[in-house]
C-alpha cells in the first residue's frame, strides 16, 4: 500500500507494524527510517497499489483560507493546481483510496466536481484529547469506527502525538500536519483484509531488532506454508509502541483482549513465544491469554503448544519465568493433523 505526502512515516510504520508491505512518498525525505520514495507522488501512483491513503497540502483548500482568496488574486491559480492535484489523487487507478484534508472551502469543493468528503473524524476518537475535525474521502474503504474515545475538552499539549520523532523545536508546520498517531493506528486496523491471521510474537523488550525481524519472518513463513489465508505477525516491540498508554498491565491484557472496532474479533488470532525463559511483560501476556483459553504457541524451528507460564525466579523481571510446554503436543493447525495422520 501506499502513503502519499507523507514525511512522517507514522501511517506507512502503522501499516508495516501489522505485516504488510507499506510504502510513503513525499517532497521530502522521510523523517523515519523505512521504506520511502523522495519525489513526486504522480512518479509512483501507476505501480499497481491495492490501497492509497493520501494527505495533500490543505494551504489553497481549507475553510479558513478562503478569506484570502478576495485579498490576494493569485490565490486562485494555485486553489487550482492544489485541486489538480487532489483529483489526480482521488481518480488514481488503485482500488482503495483514502484523501484526507480538513474541512474544504465552497470553491475547492467545486474544483472537486462537487465531491464531498464522505466522514469527519476527530482525533479526539482515537485517544487524543484535540478536537481538529479532519475529512476523508473514501473510494472502496468504510468509514473509520472510533476505537478510544477521550475528553475532548482537555486544552493540554498532547506531546505522546510528537514522540519519538518530534521535539517542541521541530518546524511548527510539520507539527501540525501530522497523522495523529491514534488515527493512523485505527485505519491500518481496519483497513487491512479481515481474512488473515494474526499472530502476536511475544520477544523480549531488549531482543535485537535484527533478530526480532527474522524471527517474525521465520514465523510468518512457516505459519504461511500451513494456510491458505494472509498471515499478519506483530512483534510485541510494536504493538507497545503503538498501544501502550503509560500503563503496563492495560497494555498487558490490551494485548490479548483488544478487538478490532469493527469486526469486534480480538486483535490477535494467535500468540506465540520463542525463548523458554522471558520477562515478566511476556509472562503477564500470555499468562493472560492462557487464562482466556487463547491459543498459545512455542517457537523454535516449529511449533509447540504452550500449557503454562511458572515463576522460576520472582525478582527477575527479565528473565525469571519459564515456558513450560504440553507434554502431548497437538498440531498448529489442521493441514498439520493430516500431515500427522497420514
Ligand atoms: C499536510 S502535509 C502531510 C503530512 C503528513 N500528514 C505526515 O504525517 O507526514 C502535505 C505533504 O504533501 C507533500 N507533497 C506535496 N506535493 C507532493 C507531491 N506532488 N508528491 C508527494 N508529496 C507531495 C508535502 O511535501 C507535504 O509534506
Amino acid at each position: 500500500m501506499l502513503v502519499a505526502c507523507e514525511f512522517s512515516g507514522r501511517v506507512r510504520d502503522a501499516f508495516r507494524a501489522q505485516g504488510h508491505d507499506a510504502m510513503s512518498c513525499d517532497l521530502f525525505p522521510t523523517d523515519a527510517e523505512g521504506p520511502h520514495y523522495h519525489g513526486p507522488v504522480e512518479e509512483i501512483l501507476d505501480w499497481g497499489w491495492d490501497l492509497m491513503i493520501a494527505h495533500p497540502p490543505c494551504t489553497y483548500l481549507t475553510n479558513t483560507a478562503s478569506q484570502y482568496l478576495h485579498t490576494d488574486p493569485s490565490r486562485w491559480a494555485k486553489l487550482d493546481k492544489a485541486c489538480d492535484f487532489f483529483n489526480l489523487l482521488l481518480d488514481a487507478n488503485i482500488h482503495s483510496i483514502c484523501v484526507e484534508n480538513p474541512v474544504p472551502h465552497k470553491y475547492a469543493v467545486k474544483r472537486l466536481h462537487g465531491r464531498r468528503y464522505t466522514q469527519v473524524i476527530q482525533p479526539w476518537w482515537f485517544g487524543h484529547s484535540k478536537t481538529k475535525a479532519t475529512c476523508l474521502w473514501l473510494k472502496n474503504l468504510p468509514p473509520l469506527v472510533p476505537t478510544n474515545i477521550v475528553n475532548k475538552r482537555s486544552d493540554e499539549e498532547d506531546w505522546t502525538q510528537y514522540r519519538p520523532v518530534y521535539t517542541p523545536s521541530a518546524d511548527r508546520w510539520k507539527l501540525r500536519s501530522l497523522t495523529y498517531l491514534g488515527v493512523a493506528q485505527a485505519m491500518a486496523e481496519q483497513w487491512t483484509q479481515e481474512s488473515a491471521v494474526r499472530v502476536f510474537y511475544a520477544h523480549a523488550s531488549g531482543d535485537d531488532p535484527k533478530s526480532v525481524a527474522s524471527t517474525r519472518t521465520e514465523i510468518k513463513e512457516a505459519i504461511a506454508n500451513k494456510i491458505s489465508s494472509d498471515v499478519l505477525v506483530v512483534p510485541g516491540r510494536d504493538d507497545h509502541q503503538r498501544n501502550w498508554r503509560g500503563d503496563w498491565e492495560t497494555w498487558q491484557e490490551g494485548v490479548v483482549t483488544r478487538r478490532n472496532a469493527v469486526t469486534s474479533k480480538p486483535v490477535y488470532d494467535l500468540f506465540v513465544v520463542a525463548s523458554t525463559t522471558c520477562g515478566r511483560s511476556t509472562a503477564n501476556i500470555l499468562g493472560v491469554a492462557l487464562t482466556m483459553k487463547r491459543p498459545v504457541f512455542f517457537w523454535d524451528g516449529k511449533f509447540s503448544k504452550v500449557e503454562s507460564i511458572k515463576v522460576t525466579d520472582p525478582d527477575d523481571w527479565t528473565g525469571g519465568f519459564r515456558v513450560c510446554r504440553e507434554a502431548e503436543q497437538v498440531p498448529l493447525f489442521d493441514e498439520e493433523a493430516n500431515d500427522h495422520a497420514q
